[in-house]
């Protein structure tokens, strides 16, 4: 605390990620990072960028990305804009597009930087219970609104929502904008993208940190209705006018371009989840339904947090999130199959079987 603070800076309870330790050696499976490299083709796109150019500033409007999102999606350019990371990205929709009089919805179980964006942005919001086993029921967001954000899949669930219920809510909801985080949609949820040119309150947002490997990057970007695109537009170029630096552009053009090595990796790590989960479940652990590159599970009879403690023990670290409903929940990164082995062998240990 500091008399020569901003007052909004006394409010403010600034979001934690998760660990991202100094020691080399452990097994990370804590914040959902791609176990994989990124596409070859992005790491020579990156040397490629290392030369005298670099004494330039960057294109403001990432333009080579923008049209490689386009392009990907089918979109115009006008239709996305692109953003130093989707945290970023969030930032902006929270403040262009998010805050209204009425309050904007979230799920109670979510992505945990959403009520810190409304609190530094000064947002009304309320939250909404996910059901028993965690799910998220779209009728339940049907009402009086400023606006509607939630993940799909949902983050730490991993749960995720079909496009009929998302069309359902769009179509009953058409006085405020649906904000849909995609971070993980990759790994075996339906993208509502196809959705855009239907809805013009429609705001689809996405990372290239999971899928495509490169959270070490920072890219992110948006898509959708071009008023909805300008509203962000207007906010990013208030802030920081060359939110990508010069590598940034070329990785994240080069990644969307690599699409055989997008969907072989995918694929793996999806094939890598469902194998994980039926171990996990053979351990006696209560495993989620995921379309996520992570799992959430719980065991009847051991305390979440000590599980986490025991595994961190033996070098391989997972996250907890000390929260009500969800204490007794470990969200588990899918890592490459030797990593779930080296998981599941450790558990196996720590539960005396
Ligand atoms: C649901 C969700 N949205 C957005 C992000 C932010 O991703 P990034 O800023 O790396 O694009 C994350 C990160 O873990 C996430 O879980």
């Amino acid at each position: 605390m500091s008399r020569y603070w901003s007052s909004i800076v006394h409010k403010i309870v600034p979001y934690v990620p998760g660990e991202q330790p100094k020691l080399t050696n452990l097994i990370k499976l804590n914040t959902n990072e791609n176990p994989y490299g990124p596409s070859p083709k992005v790491l020579e796109a990156l040397r490629a960028e290392a030369a005298d150019t670099l004494r330039l500033y960057p294109d403001p409007n990432s333009d080579r990305v923008k049209a490689a999102v386009a392009d990907y999606y089918g979109l115009k350019t006008p239709q996305v804009l692109v953003g130093n990371g989707s945290d970023e990205v969030l930032a902006f929709a929270f403040q262009a597009l998010l805050k209204h009089e009425k309050p904007l919805l979230f799920p109670d179980i979510t992505y945990s930087f959403y009520p810190v964006y409304c609190r530094v942005y000064e947002i009304v919001y309320e939250t909404v219970p996910v059901t028993e086993d965690l799910d998220i029921r779209l009728e339940d967001y049907q009402r009086s609104n400023g606006g509607v954000i939630f993940p799909n899949p949902n983050a730490p669930t991993g749960r995720s929502v079909s496009l009929l219920a998302i069309r359902e809510l769009l179509e009953n909801n058409m006085d405020s904008v649906v904000v849909i985080d995609e971070a993980y949609v990759d790994f075996g949820a339906e993208t509502a993208v196809p959705l855009i040119d239907h809805f013009p309150n429609l705001l689809v947002i996405q990372t290239l940190s999971k899928a495509r490997s490169l959270a070490g990057l920072r890219v992110g970007f948006a898509m959708g209705h071009p008023e909805l695109i300008e509203a962000l537009e207007r906010v990013k170029n208030s802030f920081n006018s060359y939110p990508l630096d010069r590598f940034a552009i070329a990785g994240a053009a080069a990644a969307i371009a690599d699409r055989a090595y997008f969907e072989e990796t995918r694929q793996k790590i999806i094939r890598t989840r469902e194998a994980l989960m039926i171990k996990m479940r053979g351990l006696g652990f209560t495993v989620l339904p995921s379309a996520a590159n992570f799992i959430y599970v719980r065991h009847p009879d051991r305390d979440a947090l000590d599980l986490a403690r025991r595994l961190r023990e033996r070098s391989i670290i997972v996250r907890h999130f000390p929260l009500p409903r969800i204490e007794q929940y470990l969200r588990i990164t899918v890592g490459t199959d030797e990593q779930c082995a080296a998981l599941v062998s450790a558990l196996a240990e720590i539960l005396g079987q």
